[in-house]
């Protein structure tokens, strides 16, 4: 989401005059924008203020001065405990508010000449009652083959380990018709595919035309009459949100791809409890099993926290369990980490940092071997590749499969990049598959009809 919120921040400033640079040496201003999810947020955030800090010295005094802003979630978190630590932070703002940012670079390029970079720098880490999608201009930077587009934010769930609903806020939702014209631009920009993100994305909810109220299922058909879009994706998933519309649009949706992420956190009902999850394991496997039914071929993906307060070994082989008996074909695993001001923070049994790296590493061990079977299960099958960009060689393209792996193909003619084309697989790369594209027909090779499977 965090990339998806820089390029509407680069659309709100381009009428200011603003465009992209590769870097902070010649940069008028320099945006840093912050996720605070998991530790040690904060401290990567004032250890690159640090080094902001030089250059904007540097400048100070010459026609080229630097203005320095912190957006996102850590903005949001510090405000201005940020703007105390580090004085020469021009902007602080949330992100909620980045639509208003011309008015805060205004500001901050008038004041900057009396403050000198000693303070009263501009904080604006309001949750406004007016949404910011409501005010953002109409994108004018393309996003490529492969588009995120932000549907919903915010939530209502407050697991006990999550900083989220107090950053981002309460749930909520874009109209159907609003994010539908988006999704519109992109794919005349370009856009083959869109990932439409949010924090608690199956938690959509919108309004049809005859002012019914509808949820994921509905917005995700609703996109597929899109010509030209291909494929689509949703994440982040809630197991509680997963209704039988959404499961059930995976076996009747042509262009939703056959993978989900649908974080579990935890095998253990205990620990399940303890964070506050609304959902046992049982009812995690059920879910799955029903959307191997709607469609027996989909990737599974999942988030995995170790060391969550009171966990113990039994509570740790739950997960290990459940894992052993899904498969994934990816995941993300991290070391449970106290964020501040959420219930878990306070709970005093905290476990031992030794024992969460040992944990992490034998669960990462578990994964990393399905995601390495998954991967080579795929060897000698020709898979429909959506070809993104060219890789670091010369001649190599770069592409994903319908199962959101990473596929890359050598010798390959770069106007096939927007194309999708079969692929068979002949190698597994670990984090990603090589192939050859095949080049005569076959399932998929569907770049003209318009169906990417
Ligand atoms: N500690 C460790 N991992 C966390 N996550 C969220 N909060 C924490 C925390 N305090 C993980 C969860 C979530 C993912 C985005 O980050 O697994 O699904
Ligand atoms: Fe955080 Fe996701 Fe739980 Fe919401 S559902 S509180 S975003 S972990």
């Amino acid at each position: 989401m965090n990339v998806y919120d820089s390029a509407r921040m680069a659309d709100v400033l381009a009428p200011l005059g603003y465009v992209s640079s590769s870097g902070p040496d010649g940069a008028d201003m320099v945006i840093l924008n912050t996720c605070h999810i998991r530790e040690r947020a904060s401290e990567k955030v004032y250890s690159e203020l640090g080094r902001l800090r030089k250059i904007k010295k540097a400048r100070t005094g010459s026609n080229n001065k630097m203005v320095i802003a912190v957006a996102g979630c850590v903005a949001q978190a510090e405000g201005e405990e940020i703007l105390r630590r580090a004085p020469y932070v021009d902007i602080v703002l949330g992100p909620q508010t980045y639509h208003r940012l011309p008015e805060m670079v205004a500001l901050a390029t008038r004041a900057s000449d009396k403050r000198n970079g000693n303070g009263n720098g501009i904080l604006d880490t309001e949750f406004p009652v007016s949404s910011k999608f409501d005010h953002l201009p109409v994108e004018n930077s393309s996003q490529g083959i492969s588009a995120f587009l932000s549907v919903q934010e915010g939530c209502d769930k407050f697991c006990t380990f999550c900083v989220v609903p107090y950053t981002r806020g309460v749930e909520f939702s874009r109209p159907i018709e609003q994010v539908f014209e988006e999704a519109q631009r992109l794919v005349k920009k370009g856009a083959r595919e869109i990932t439409l993100l949010g924090q608690n994305v199956n938690a959509y909810h919108g309004k049809n035309e005859t002012g019914s109220e509808v949820g994921l299922s509905y917005l995700i058909e609703r996109l597929s009459e899109i010509t030209g879009l291909d494929r689509l994706r949703y994440t982040t998933s809630h197991p509680k949100d997963m209704d039988e519309s959404l499961i059930n649009s995976h076996g009747k949706v042509g262009t939703l791809m056959p993978y989900l992420h649908l974080p579990v956190q935890s095998g253990s009902d205990r620990i399940l409890a303890a964070m506050n999850r609304r959902h046992t394991a049982e009812e995690y496997l059920n879910i799955i099993h029903s959307l191997r039914k709607a469609r027996p071929d989909i990737a599974l993906s999942s988030d995995f926290i170790v060391g969550f307060p009171g966990e113990t070994e039994a509570d740790f082989e739950a997960t290990i369990a459940l894992i052993k008996e899904i498969k994934f074909s990816q995941a993300y695993s991290f070391k449970y980490s106290i964020r501040p001001g959420t219930p878990a923070g306070m709970l005093n049994d905290q476990v031992d940092d030794s024992v969460k790296n040992e944990r992490l590493a034998y669960l990462q061990s578990v994964l990393l071997e399905q995601q390495n079977d998954y991967n080579s299960s795929k060897i000698g099958k020709e898979l429909p590749v959506l070809f993104e960009r060219q890789g670091r060689h010369e001649g190599q393209l770069i592409g994903r499969s319908p199962y959101n792996q990473s596929v890359s193909v050598n010798d390959a003619p770069a106007d096939l990049i927007g194309a999708i084309r079969n692929v068979k697989i002949d190698s597994n790369l670990s984090h990603s598959l090589g192939g050859k594209v095949v080049e005569h027909g076959g399932l998929g090779s569907s770049a003209v009809n318009g169906n990417s499977l």
